[in-house]
């Protein structure tokens, strides 16, 4: 499981279809989170794909999770092939003319997630009448029916962050999925939108690209996205970012550093360039991660500061029982 916020669902489109028990195991290696299979009928988009049959074949080949992303006329009339083959959601489009309400609550009545996917022209007004039952908001950013295409930015821009207020009256869940275009490019637009799940196709199968890097570039782009929108645009504290908390001799410094971690922050003690001490060692930085600093702060700054006295004390009681040490000479 990754550890960031996005994650990638792999389009298998744009795999080698005679040969897509292999496709689905090369990207579970690769660290895919979910499959996204693309269902077309050649009706809805001038484009024919795979069905229910290929779909629950495929379920014995992998433990991901399955998106079906059903790019047809008429999901409800096939939909029990589709939750018997093994979906965990299923997302259809709003723009057909079969009836939507009865197919989103067959769905969830089997106890998968239900979704609607709107094309780049469709407004999200038009899923707005669905929203109590929607678990996906799928938004396109390409034309459905090949891979491959141009990343619609403006669509993206639009549509991603407002659809995550359809989801406004759930207390959690709700996943908005971005699919279409997305690569090492687009990846950070569509994260700082602040999307669940992006689709990725194409971009998995470049010849001569490892599709785990693209993967994992991908998934941290996004997150870098989100986290410097949502810090105002300013570039977000790296999580493994450390800044020193104070400098104390060796002992009273191990001492403090404990106590830190006792509240359940982990701290590191680390030899500084700070003051020398009277036994020839200087004092050591006590470092705690820059995103806990305040915390830290709120907690351990009258610590600190009777550490501070206690180092003044040792250091004057060292120096009247043992004088100076010269620190080691280094030749
Ligand atoms: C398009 C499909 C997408 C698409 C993703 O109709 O719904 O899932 O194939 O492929 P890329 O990432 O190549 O746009
Ligand atoms: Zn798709």
């Amino acid at each position: 499981m990754a550890d960031g916020r996005a994650r990638v669902a792999a389009s298998i489109l744009d795999a080698d279809l005679s040969n897509l028990a292999y496709a689905v195991r090369r990207v579970q290696k690769a660290g895919a989170d979910r499959i996204h299979l693309d269902v077309m009928d050649a009706h809805f988009v001038p484009n024919l794909t795979f069905g229910a049959k290929t779909i629950k074949h495929l379920r014995k080949r992998t433990e991901l999770p399955f998106d079906a992303h059903l790019m047809v006329d008429e999901p409800g009339r096939f939909l029990d092939e589709y939750l018997d083959a093994g979906c965990d959601s299923i997302t259809f489009h709003v723009e057909i003319d079969e009836e939507i309400e009865p197919t989103l609550r067959r769905i969830r009545a089997a106890g998968r997630a239900a979704g609607l996917a709107v094309k780049p022209g469709t407004p999200l007004s038009a899923l707005e009448p669905y929203r109590d039952l929607l678990d996906i908001v799928l938004v396109m950013t390409v034309e459905p029916g090949f891979g491959g295409q141009s990343f619609m930015k403006d669509v993206a821009q639009q549509k991603l962050l407002a659809a995550r207020d359809l989801f406004s009256h759930r207390a959690f869940g709700g996943e908005v999925h971005v699919d279409g275009g997305i690569n090492r490019e687009t990846a950070e637009f569509a994260g700082g939108l602040g999307v669940d799940i992006l689709v990725v196709g194409s971009a998995l199968f470049i010849k001569g690209h490892d599709m785990g890097r693209e993967i994992r570039l991908i998934r941290a782009l996004a997150d870098e996205g989100y986290q410097y929108a949502l810090n105002g645009g300013v570039p977000p504290i790296p999580r493994d970012r450390m800044v020193t908390f104070t400098s104390l001799p060796k002992h009273l410094a191990h001492r403090l550093l404990e106590e830190i971690e006792a509240g359940g922050v982990p701290a590191v003690m680390l030899r500084g360039a700070g003051q020398m001490n009277p036994d020839g060692v200087r004092d050591y930085d006590v470092l705690v991660p820059a995103s806990a600093e305040s915390i830290v702060t709120e907690r351990h700054a009258a610590a600190r500061a009777a550490y501070q006295r206690a180092a003044v004390a040792w250091r004057e009681a060292f120096i009247a029982e043992h004088g100076i040490i010269p620190p080691p000479s280094h030749p």
